[in-house]
């Protein structure tokens, strides 16, 4: 696969003009942004109408746990976009999942993801919510349960890709945050590796927020990590 399509850049920023400027500089470079919570609410939803109308392939971030037709209602709304990934909860059980892949069969080319494990959190995270067993354990068995309400993939750590792909077969999306270049320092991630390494383990993409975003050339870091997975 062509690097740049397994690179998918965050544009975590709190407002339009910001997110612009990094889009100008990727230029056609980068052809797939992520969209979280922070811009979306920011800057609304024409920021992601504008970015598809210039054939730039979405992920939404949108991290849905609600009722079952909330998030049935939130992923049609994302589809109406033209988005081609939404995220939901693993821990919102399988009603919350299922809802929302049923609603994404109006959108042929909208895939559902789900979080398993946000990649900030530890053992002693999971046993402070009264989740048992380990992370690894608990990544494994939202997996599981997203692949049987019918997710397309599901976010995951670097760390977990490996264990990931051969629970979920050759054909799952694996989209992997959490990821910074070899010497950076790994910010807030508990779990973090390389872009190379998750694809290598077997991600199908890697989520890049600020190691490209607040670089001072932001293009020149984005060939940086498309160098990094080339072959
Ligand atoms: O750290 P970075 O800026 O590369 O983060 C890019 C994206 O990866 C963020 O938008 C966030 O959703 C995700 N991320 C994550 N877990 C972390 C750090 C970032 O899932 N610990």
């Amino acid at each position: 696969m062509d690097p740049r399509s397994q690179i998918i850049v965050a544009l975590d920023c709190d407002n339009r003009a910001t997110a612009d400027a990094v889009v100008e500089q990727l230029g056609g470079e980068c052809r797939f942004y992520k969209v979280g919570l922070e811009l979306l609410t920011a800057a609304g939803p024409e920021v992601i109408k504008d970015l598809v109308a210039r054939g730039k392939e979405l992920f939404l971030d949108l991290k849905l746990f609600e009722i079952p037709n909330s998030v049935a209602g939130a992923v049609r709304a994302a589809g109406a976009l033209g988005v081609s990934m939404v995220t939901v909860h693993g821990m919102g059980g399988i009603s919350i999942m299922s809802a929302a892949v049923d609603a994404a069969r109006d959108f042929p080319g909208l895939r559902i993801l789900a979080l398993t494990v946000v990649t900030s959190m530890t053992d002693a995270d999971l046993t402070d919510i009264g989740v048992g067993g380990t992370v690894d354990e608990q990544v494994l068995r939202l997996a599981r349960l997203a692949q049987k309400a019918g997710c397309h993939g599901v976010i995951a750590s670097p760390q977990d890709v490996a264990a990931l792909r051969s629970t979920l077969g050759p054909d799952a999306l694996i989209v992997t945050p959490g990821v910074a270049l070899p010497g950076e320092s790994p910010a807030e991630h508990a779990r973090p590796g390389t872009p190379r390494a998750a694809i290598t383990a077997g991600a199908s993409h890697v989520v890049v927020g600020r190691t490209v975003t607040r670089a001072a050339d932001p293009a020149a870091a984005f060939r940086l990590v498309r160098a990094s997975l080339a072959p």
